[in-house]
C-alpha cells in the first residue's frame, strides 16, 4: 500500500498508508490526520482539504483540475491542491 506523508504547518510528520487510488483526504480522515477536516466531504466546496504536494510528486499527482483552480482564488495562497482530488498513486 502507497505511504503518504501528511506534513503539519509546525513540520510534524505523519505517515500512514494509503488504498492505492484513493483519494488523500480520504487517506487523511481514516487514519485521523489531524489539520484536514474536509466539511464538504469531497465536494469541492469548503476548501477544508487545501494541501500542497512535495515538488517530488507533483508529476504522480498532476495539476489541480479546474474546479480546484476555481476555489483556489479564493485562497490566499493560490497553489496547491485539495486533498479530496489528489489521489494515492
Ligand atoms: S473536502 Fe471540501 S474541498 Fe475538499
Amino acid at each position: 500500500m502507497p505511504k503518504i506523508h501528511y506534513v503539519a504547518h509546525d513540520g510534524t510528520d505523519r505517515a500512514v498508508e494509503v488504498a492505492e487510488g484513493e483519494t488523500v483526504m480520504r487517506g487523511a480522515i481514516l487514519n485521523s490526520v489531524p489539520g484536514i477536516d474536509a466539511d464538504c466531504g469531497g465536494e469541492c466546496a469548503c476548501a477544508t482539504c487545501h494541501v500542497y504536494v512535495d515538488d517530488a510528486w507533483k508529476d504522480k499527482v498532476g495539476a489541480p483540475n479546474e474546479q480546484e483552480t476555481s476555489m483556489l482564488r479564493f485562497r490566499r495562497q493560490r497553489e496547491g491542491h485539495f486533498a479530496s482530488r489528489a489521489r494515492s498513486p
